[in-house]
This record gives C-alpha cells, sequence and structure tokens, in this order.
C-alpha cells in the first residue's frame, strides 16, 4: 500500500536529482510527436512496464535512450517546469539541479540549447512555484576524461548559469581519480564540486572522491557504512549525504526499503539528506520518498525534521538567502 502523504509538506531542499530522470511518460510521448521522434513502446503503459531495472545500467540505457525526445531548448523548459511544479507541491523550497550535457551534446544537442532551455524555467521558478534553484553539470564517468575536459571547456559562456560540477552514470570501474584533472579546472574557475560516490562502487570510492576531487558533498555514499573509519571521518566533517531511498531499491542497492541503511546512518550521526534521484522512473518525488521512509523505516517526527534542516545545511543556497523553509 502506497504511505499515506502528510497533509500539509515539509518544507525542504532536493539536492540530488537528475533533471532527465524526471521525464514522466506523458511527456515523453508528447515530445516524441512533435520533434518527430520515434520510441520503440507503443504507449506510456508499455513504457511504464519496461521501468523494471536489475541494477544501474539496465536503468542508464533506458534512461539514455529516452532522452532522444529531447531536441529543443522549450522541450528542457517544459521538462524543469513539469519537475518544480510537482516539487514544489511537495514541499520542495530550493531545488539542485544536475543535467548530463554529454548525453545531449552526443545526440546533436547543443550545450548552450540545454542550459538556455533550462535556464528559462529556472530564471521563473521562485515566482511561478517559489522554489529557489541551482543548476550542477555533471559528467559522466563512463566516457572519457578528456570529454569531461572539453564539456567543461564548452560550458564556459555559461558559467553564470552553473553553479558546480557533478560525476554521474555507471560507478563501478570508474573511480573518481579518473576526473582529478577536471574537477581541479572546475574549483580553478569558482564551480562548486559534488560526485556520485558508493552507490554501487565501493567505500574506497567515497573517499577518493573526498581527497582527490574535493568534493564537498557525496551523492548516495551509501556503502560508506562498510567502512568506519570513513564514517568517523565523514560525522566529523560534516560532509553531507544526499541519500535517494526508493532509488537504491528500484536499482537493487538493497534488498527492500525497509533494508535500507538510513536509520543507522542517522544514528551514527552522519549528515544524510532525502532525495529522489530520478523521480519519473523509481516510483516517487521527494515528499514520496519522505513519505515512505516515514512509513516503512519508522522515522519519528523529529528524524523527518532534522532530514530536512540537513538539507538546507548541506546546500549550496548562501548564508544570507532566504531560506524559505522557515
Ligand atoms: N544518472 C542518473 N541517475 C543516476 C544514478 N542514480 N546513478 C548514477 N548516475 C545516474
Ligand atoms: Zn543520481
Amino acid at each position: 500500500p502506497q504511505p499515506r502523504p502528510q497533509s500539509r509538506p515539509l518544507p525542504k531542499a532536493e539536492l540530488h536529482l537528475h533533471i532527465e530522470g524526471t521525464l514522466e511518460p506523458e511527456l515523453a510521448f508528447a515530445l516524441a510527436a512533435r520533434n518527430g521522434v520515434e520510441l520503440p513502446y507503443r504507449d506510456t503503459e508499455e513504457l511504464r512496464a519496461a521501468y523494471r531495472f536489475s541494477d544501474l545500467q539496465s536503468f542508464l540505457d533506458l534512461y539514455y535512450g529516452l532522452m532522444a525526445v529531447l531536441r529543443t531548448a522549450e522541450d528542457f523548459t517544459e521538462l524543469a517546469d513539469a519537475y518544480l511544479a510537482r516539487a514544489a507541491a511537495q514541499g520542495v523550497r530550493h531545488a539542485e539541479i544536475f543535467f548530463d550535457p554529454q548525453a545531449h551534446t552526443a545526440r546533436g544537442v547543443p550545450l548552450g540549447t540545454v542550459v538556455e532551455g533550462l535556464g528559462a524555467a529556472l530564471d521563473r521558478s521562485e515566482e511561478r512555484h517559489g522554489v529557489s534553484t541551482r543548476l550542477i553539470m555533471c559528467f559522466l564517468r563512463d566516457e572519457s576524461a578528456e570529454s569531461a575536459l572539453a564539456t567543461l571547456e564548452a560550458a564556459r559562456p555559461y558559467l553564470d548559469r552553473i553553479t558546480g560540477v557533478g560525476l554521474d552514470s555507471a560507478e563501478v570501474g570508474h573511480p573518481p581519480a579518473k576526473f582529478r584533472e577536471v574537477y581541479e579546472a572546475a574549483a580553478a574557475l569558482g564551480l562548486r564540486r559534488v560526485a556520485h560516490a558508493g552507490e554501487e562502487g565501493p567505500a574506497a570510492y567515497v573517499r577518493e572522491a573526498l581527497d582527490v576531487l574535493g568534493v564537498e558533498r557525496i551523492d548516495h555514499g551509501l556503502r560508506s557504512m562498510e567502512d568506519p573509519e570513513l564514517v568517523s571521518r565523514l560525522v566529523r566533517d560534516r560532509v553531507p549525504l544526499t541519500l535517494c531511498p526508493l532509488s537504491n531499491v528500484r536499482l537493487r542497492a538493497v534488498d527492500t526499503l525497509a533494508d535500507h541503511p538510513l536509520p543507522s546512518m542517522l544514528a551514527a550521526g552522519l549528515v544524510v539528506t532525502v532525495n529522489s534521484d530520478d523521480p519519473a522512473y523509481f516510483g516517487g518525488y521527494v515528499g514520496d520518498n519522505f513519505d515512505a521512509v516515514r512509513a516503512t523505516l519508522g522515522l519519528s517526527p523529529d528524524q523527518l525534521r532534522l532530514l530536512a534542516r540537513n538539507s538546507f545545511e548541506a546546500s549550496f543556497l548562501d548564508d544570507d538567502e532566504p531560506r524559505r523553509a522557515r
């Protein structure tokens, strides 16, 4: 049974959200029709039926494939606007949004089209949805370090719209150190740094992201729990981990939601946050993730409030910016 949603959702920040992962089947078909793109699914039902993932790669194959429908700046604007409306309805007051430039430039969609399209939705987000935003550009770790460097170079004209860089896609076999140079260049440009680590990859990748890439937050970081010394360090340095519980279930990083380490991570004193990752694919937006962990893991109201407080602390909002939360 679906958990009963909270009548008045907790104000929160979402810090781990791939905008391409908010592409709902209905919008995918509408964009496919508009852009003359043929999809290998008869209808939204058949597409939804394909959302049975065995691991990260099986998801990524579908996720990158469906992006074929995103062609124009207007497509990206619509995508982001739809996400912001849904997120706002679930209590999100601030969103730090990932995008995957290489997944679009590889298909012949220019970086400027993507950034300007997303930017148009983000520019009016506070006014329209009451959600402040940041944009974080992710490098695909299964592509080369040279490609990441070229992507950073291509992004130079748009850096006024980009707060930071991240690292995503297939983790195992693509350790953080592969991207040392591009993270150094990003830091020199004044960009904030985050990276996915410890989703399917080992705790050692979490250490490496901190030591070699100088990241301020770890996306997922689930497998940090296998390394007690690392946990102590993350607690001591208050390094935030952006957890995505429903994603972890769907991609089989955990067996069931009841097995999720979130309660032990809270008990250990880690600065954890709850996020949706790719909500169109994993069964819910961030409020749905909160509802699910509340119902299944039995989190107390205090623990839920702590998760929401952590999300603002871990955000890239400046201290003097209004946190619409309180
Ligand atoms: N890209 C989109 N979602 C992702 C995830 N959960 N892990 C790695 N790369 C991703
Ligand atoms: Zn992610």
